[in-house]
């Protein structure tokens, strides 16, 4: 990202800019006006990034199942061996007599990665899901989710 800072100015509804100060205001981390739209302008940019199949990205995927589910684990297993170069790391957690919480660190192009994720998901007895990732090159910074619950 350049470092140098220009000033521009821009012509809005002033019913448009109040609302764009309370949501502001209710974030509450922002500080100022500039800091938002800078926010707003690199999460457009990394969210354009994102839509391209082509795009690297790193993320998570989170999954909460019940191991008891008839061959869950075997297809869970399965398909995480078909995509060894996107799964960079997992996480296994014994939640109670049924439930396992599991957690991949994923990278890779965009397209693999969210292909793991519907696969992964899509698969019966997953019961709550969710993929988040961030593009990784310029505008690293913002992240979106899919969720399945
Ligand atoms: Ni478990």
């Amino acid at each position: 990202m350049a470092s140098d800072l220009v000033r521009f100015s821009v012509a809005i509804p002033m019913g448009l800019l109040e609302e764009f100060d309370e949501y502001t205001a209710r974030r509450g981390i922002l500080t100022n006006r500039s800091e938002a739209i800078r926010d707003l302008m690199r999460e457009k940019l990394v969210e354009d990034e994102l839509a391209s199949p082509d795009a690297e990205v790193v993320g998570s995927i989170t999954m909460v199942y019940d191991h008891h589910t008839p061959d869950l684990t075997q297809r869970l297993d399965e398909v995480q061996h078909e995509h060894i170069p996107q799964i960079v790391s997992t996480m296994h957690v014994h939640l109670d007599h049924c439930n396992c919480l599991e957690i991949l660190a994923v990278r890779g192009r965009s397209a693999d990665v969210h292909d793991l994720a519907d696969r992964l998901l899509g698969i019966k007895g997953v019961r709550h899901g969710s993929l988040a990732c961030t593009a990784t090159t310029s505008s690293m910074g913002h992240h979106h989710e899919h969720r399945h619950e």
